[in-house]
């Protein structure tokens, strides 16, 4: 099975409407999945069953089912940084040993996760203090894969949330600090610094910051502080105690890092009891993934509609619409995951990949999306693909009516993109109010053209188990795409060239050294930087 036979299905099915392939009564249950209180239902496509056959082929092909046992079974599918893959390890709740190297790596992961839980329980009851007592504030200072997931999941999980309260700082923005900063209490403030590499230059730049301004006020600054990360040596360089450092290997990717210590503050925040669960979330995940046939499996089915569309009907981007105003960060959270991962042109082989890469993905929660960049995506002259996710019941049980009508908002939305109106119905929906040319004129403007293609994955609430799922899900929709395309989805090389040249170029921002060796842009916007700053 090639690329060019799945363009060429694509094309076959440019004339199919997707109101008339849902005329078949078995067709929303036959391109659906359940698995345990999940429902996927990607029956608003064009996928149809032979070009479902087509994309399991593609999966087969590609040698996934083996490309899946290898990454479980610890074996260096990292190919470009000769490392496993095994954030998978770290919610191995049943603790079955993980090989890697010959060395089974279940003990020291479930003794991180207990020596967490002991952490994070003693911050939680107050037996960790301050200075000034007990710990009332936590601030993350981390970015990218160390601040994205228990950033998206703290908010997620604000029910369960009875620890003290979490802030979470990335960007080397100062104003991003200062502005946390500002309203907090340095003696019973926990200032967590989360970076794998423990190099990244926005992190360790805020983290010397927070490390000042708790020092103006606490005696021992670094008795407040606890480090996440797998450089350990740099952690005690920088003043942190062994026993608020809790390290992870390198078989853990910054973006599946959340599942570990990266995921310390949301412990804090929930409690480890409601973080085990979560992590049960992804184990569950983990074995539908391994266990369940193709057609049965969300993950490979979710990567193989994602495969239709962006490879093989060529549209550009996918839209993650979470209905749940808790899960406003899910889209920002895919993005790390999904195009760090797949965003790659050279195959793990060193060719040229001969397609599209990973999408573009984007997002925002319902339905406060609707009142802004739907417009295009019911009437804009480009197809995006959109993903609803909503939850069957809300937390609130005393505003029940609200999250009917959140429900209600999601189903109508996926209709609407999949009926649009026609010119006819535009028109008869008019005619009371126009006639003739002007009839005509206002009708166009009120047609939808419908045929846009759409999932939506129901879950029962968001507690921290269905995150869990969640977020495992998604990781191994990432995992198949990026074996089909052949890519290694689990370096990141492409994020290093700026953040060389931004090295170099601070001297320049800061008057030290001429930049006059740069391009010609370069040098006016630092010209003009350097004449409008105080
Ligand atoms: O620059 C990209 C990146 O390396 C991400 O992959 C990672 O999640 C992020 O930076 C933060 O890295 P670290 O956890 O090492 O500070």
């Amino acid at each position: 099975m090639t690329w060019a036979d799945l363009k060429a299905a694509a094309r076959k099915s440019e004339s199919a409407k997707i109101a008339d392939l849902l005329k078949d009564p078995d067709r929303a249950n036959e391109f659906s999945i359940s698995a345990g209180d999940l429902l996927f239902d990607y029956s608003k496509t064009t996928i149809n069953e032979e070009t479902r056959s087509i994309l399991v082929e593609l999966f087969e092909s590609a040698g996934v089912p083996a490309k899946r046992a290898a990454m479980f079974g610890g074996q260096k599918i990292n190919e470009t940084e000769n490392r496993a893959v095994l954030h998978t390890a770290l919610r191995n709740l049943s603790g079955e040993p993980v090989m890697v190297d010959g060395q089974d790596v279940m003990p020291d992961v479930l003794g991180t996760l207990e020596r967490m839980s002991a952490f994070s329980e003693a911050v939680r009851d107050g037996t960790f203090k301050g200075q000034g007592g007990a710990i009332t504030d936590v601030v993350n200072i981390g970015i990218g894969g160390s601040d994205l997931g228990p950033a998206m999941a703290t908010l997620a999980l604000a029910p369960y949330h009875d620890g003290p309260k979490c802030h979470y700082v990335s960007n080397v923005d100062g104003a991003h600090i200062a502005d946390v900063l500002r309203h907090l209490n340095p003696e019973t403030t926990l200032v967590v610094v989360a970076s794998k590499t423990f190099t990244t230059i926005e992190t360790m730049t805020n983290a010397a910051t927070a490390r000042a301004w708790m020092g103006e006020q606490v005696a021992n600054p670094a008795s407040q502080f606890a480090a996440l990360s797998s450089a350990t040596d740099k952690t005690a360089a920088f003043g942190i105690s062994e026993d608020r450092v809790f390290g992870f290997e390198d078989w853990v990717g910054g973006r599946y890092s959340m599942w570990g210590p990266i995921g310390l503050p949301v412990m804090i925040a929930i409690g480890s009891q409601a973080f085990r669960s979560f992590l049960a979330g992804g184990e569950a995940m983990d074995r539908h993934f391994q266990a369940a046939s193709p057609l049965e499996n969300i993950p490979v089915m979710l990567a193989l509609v994602g495969i239709w569309h962006n490879q093989g009907c060529g549209h550009a981007t996918r839209a993650v619409l979470p209905y749940e105003q808790r899960l406003s960060r899910f889209p920002a959270y895919l993005q790390q995951m999904e195009m760090e991962s797949n965003g790659k042109s050279v195959r793990l082989d060193g060719s040229t990949l001969d397609i599209e890469s990973g999408p573009i993905v984007w997002g925002e929660p319902g339905t406060n999306g609707q009142h802004a960049f739907y417009q295009l995506i019911h009437q804009g002259t480009r197809v995006v693909p959109c993903e609803f996710m909503v939850g069957a019941e809300g937390h609130e049980p005393e505003l029940a009516h609200q999250h009917q009508l959140l429900v209600a908002n999601c189903l109508a939305q996926s209709e609407a993109l999949m009926r649009g109106r026609s010119l006819e119905e535009a028109r008869n929906m008019q005619s009371a109010k126009f006639e003739g040319d002007e009839l005509e004129l206002q009708a166009r403007h009120r047609v939808f053209p419908g045929n846009r293609p759409s999932t939506t994955l129901v879950y029962p609430k968001l507690t921290p188990f269905v995150l869990g799922q969640l977020i495992a899900l998604y990781e191994h929709r990432v995992f198949v795409e990026g074996t089909i395309l052949g890519i290694n989805s689990y370096d990141q090389w492409g994020v290093e060239l700026g953040k060389e040249l931004a090295v170099a170029l601070e001297p320049m921002v800061a008057g030290d050294i001429d930049p006059n060796e740069k391009d010609g842009s370069t040098v006016q916007l630092i010209r003009h930087i350097q004449k409008h700053r105080a």
